[in-house]
């Protein structure tokens, strides 16, 4: 009996031990350009989407018309431009990142086909471990309602408004 505690106890700590000398050893990516780690992405983005999911089917509660549309424009410019771009020039800082920023005013980089409340949950909360930041304690409830349909409008976007 004891034979097989102590084969259970060994078998159980050669993964952890792997691990560690991987982790101290440098195996572990941890600069911007480095490779992502098999698996990575998809559990990433699987751990993501069950954080996100129960906001999925939230609606904004008023459209992005009106004073909305130059506070929303206001509100990217100060809080969100500085990573994600205010036009179509190339933003070398979101570049460096990992994973990069996406550049919003690039096309096939908006997010006018995902949810409302997946962009309004990505804003208000931000996602861990990347460069989005959280906005809960920096925008209110009309401010991060108004960022997130602008992007949620992107491709449509009044010139006006984009200046
Ligand atoms: C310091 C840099 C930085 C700032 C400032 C920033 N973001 Fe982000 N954001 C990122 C990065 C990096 C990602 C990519 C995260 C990922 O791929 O998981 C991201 C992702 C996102 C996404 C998800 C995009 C997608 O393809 O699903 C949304 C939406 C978003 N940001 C909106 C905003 C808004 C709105 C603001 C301002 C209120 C903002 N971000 C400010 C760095 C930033």
């Amino acid at each position: 009996m004891k034979k097989i505690i102590l084969g259970l106890l060994i078998g159980i700590s050669i993964p952890f031990a792997a691990g560690y000398l991987f982790v101290i050893s440098g195996g572990m990516p941890v600069a911007t350009k480095g490779e992502p780690l098999p698996l990575e992405h998809f559990i990433v983005k699987r751990a993501l989407h069950a954080a996100f999911k129960n906001d999925l089917g939230k609606q904004a509660p008023f459209e992005l018309t009106g004073d909305h549309v130059a506070a929303a424009a206001k509100i990217y410019k100060n809080n969100c431009g500085g990573c994600h771009g205010v036009s179509d020039h190339e933003n070398l800082m979101a570049k460096g990142m990992f994973p990069p920023a996406p550049q919003f005013f690039q096309p096939d980089k908006d997010v006018k086909d995902d949810p409302i409340g997946e962009i309004y949950w990505k804003v208000k909360n931000g996602i861990r471990l990347t460069g989005m930041p959280g906005y809960v304690d920096i925008l209110n409830e009309q401010e991060l309602w108004e960022v997130s349909l602008f992007l949620k409008n992107g491709a449509t976007i009044p010139e006006e408004a984009k200046k």
